[in-house]
C-alpha cells in the first residue's frame, strides 16, 4: 500500500470505531471524515488517527480531504430515511458513492474499499438493499479504481444494533411482540468485519472482488433475542408476529422517534441474510469466524463489565 492515511467515511459509527482500532493496531494511519467531530469523540485518543470535519457530499471539499490518501474506505450507510420513498437511501448510498468515486479520481487515490450489505442488489425488495446494490454497481463499473466490496450479514459487537438494541428494549418491557421472528441471519462479529477490511487493504488479490461475510452460525431473529435474554439472565415473553401483524407493527413503529422499525426494514427482513453456498468471504480472506458466544456475554452480561459503562455513556451523550 502507498504511503498516506487510510481515509474513512462513516468511521465514527459502530463498524468504524472497530475498524479504526484495527488500523491503529496494524500501525496504519487513519483519517476519519465526519459531519461533526463530536460524533467521533471515541476516536480522538486513538494513535495515528485524525478526525476531520467534512461535508462528504461536497465533491471539492471531499477531494481536498482525500489528497495524499493511501486508500479510501466508505462505511456510510443508513437503515432508515424520512418517509418511505427511497430518496433518503438513494442520497446516502448512491449519490454519495458517486461523489466519493469522483473525488477519488480527482485526488488520484486508486484504492477504494466499499461497505455494502448481504442481499444488496438493484432488484432487491427494500430501498435499503436496492440502493446498496445500485451503489455496488457504480463501484464495480469503476475499472480505473482498485476496488473491493464487503457485504456482511448483520454485525454484532459492543454497541451493536442487534443484541444491544433488544437488550435495551427489554430492560423494562415484560413482553416483546416480535416482527420477522423467523427471519434468518448469520451474525458476524465486528472484529472479523474490521479484520476483513484491514486484510483487503494489504492484499492485492482482493481488488475487483466482493466478499459476503457471515459468522459461524445461522440464527432466526427469535433465537437472537432469546440468546440475549438468556445471556443477561432475564425472563421475558416473546410473541412472534405473523406477516400481517409484523406490517402493522412496522407502520406504527416508523412513526416513533428514531424510527426503531419500518416498512423498509420489514421488506429487507423478508430475505434471509445468510451466506449463499460457496460465498464465504471470511474463509476466502483467511479469517477465523468469531462465534456469538465468544464476545456477546462480555458486553451484554449483567457482570458489570466496562462495556456496560460504555453503553451508559453513549446513552447519556458523553
Ligand atoms: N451494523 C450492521 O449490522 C450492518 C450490517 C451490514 C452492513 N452494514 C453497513 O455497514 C456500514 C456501517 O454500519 P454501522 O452499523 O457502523 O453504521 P452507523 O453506526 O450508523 O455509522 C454510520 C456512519 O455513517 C455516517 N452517516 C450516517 N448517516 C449519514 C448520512 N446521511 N450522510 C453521511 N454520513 C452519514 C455517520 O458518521 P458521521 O456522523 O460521523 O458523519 C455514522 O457514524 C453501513 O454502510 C451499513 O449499511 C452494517
Amino acid at each position: 500500500m502507498s504511503k498516506g492515511p487510510v481515509v474513512i467515511l462513516g468511521g465514527s459509527g459502530f463498524v468504524g470505531r472497530s475498524l479504526c482500532e484495527h488500523l491503529a493496531r496494524a500501525g496504519l494511519a487513519a483519517k476519519v471524515l465526519t459531519r461533526a467531530r463530536l460524533h467521533a469523540r471515541e476516536l480522538w485518543m486513538l494513535p495515528n488517527t485524525e478526525v476531520v470535519n467534512c461535508n462528504v457530499y461536497d465533491e471539492a471539499a471531499l477531494t481536498q480531504c482525500l489528497q495524499g490518501a493511501a486508500a479510501v474506505i466508505n462505511l456510510v450507510g443508513i437503515l432508515n430515511e424520512q418517509g418511505d420513498s427511497g430518496a433518503g437511501f438513494r442520497h446516502a448510498h448512491v449519490d454519495l458513492t458517486r461523489t466519493v468515486l469522483a473525488a477519488c479520481r480527482q485526488a488520484n487515490v486508486r484504492r477504494y474499499l466499499h461497505m455494502s450489505a448481504l442481499n444488496a442488489a438493484p432488484e432487491a425488495p427494500s430501498h435499503y438493499l436496492q440502493t446498496k446494490g445500485e451503489a455496488e454497481a457504480l463501484v464495480a463499473a469503476s475499472n480505473d479504481l482498485a476496488w473491493t466490496i464487503i457485504r456482511p450479514s448483520v454485525i454484532f459487537g459492543p454497541g451493536d444494533g442487534l443484541f444491544v438494541r433488544f437488550h435495551e428494549l427489554l430492560r423494562l418491557a415484560p413482553v416483546l411482540p416480535l416482527a420477522c421472528a423467523a427471519a434468518r441471519f448469520q451474525p458476524v462479529s465486528v472484529l472479523d468485519v474490521a479484520e476483513a477490511f484491514v486484510t483487503a487493504l494489504n492484499d492485492k488479490t482482493t481488488v475487483g472482488q466482493r466478499y459476503d461475510l457471515g459468522g459461524p452460525r445461522v440464527m432466526t431473529l427469535a433465537e437472537i433475542v432469546r440468546y440475549g435474554l438468556a445471556t443477561s439472565g432475564r425472563c421475558r415473553l416473546i410473541l412472534p408476529l405473523g406477516a400481517g401483524l409484523s406490517r402493522v407493527l412496522a407502520e406504527v413503529m416508523e412513526h416513533l422517534p428514531g424510527k426503531p422499525f419500518s416498512r423498509d426494514n420489514l421488506r429487507s427482513a423478508n430475505l434471509d441474510s445468510v451466506l449463499p453456498a460457496g460465498h464465504d468471504g471470511l474463509a476466502a480472506l483467511g479469517i477465523a469466524k468469531t462465534p456469538v458466544e465468544a464476545i456477546v456475554p462480555g458486553y451484554l452480561g449483567n457482570t458489570g463489565s466496562l462495556a456496560r459503562y460504555d453503553q451508559l455513556r453513549r446513552h447519556a451523550g458523553r
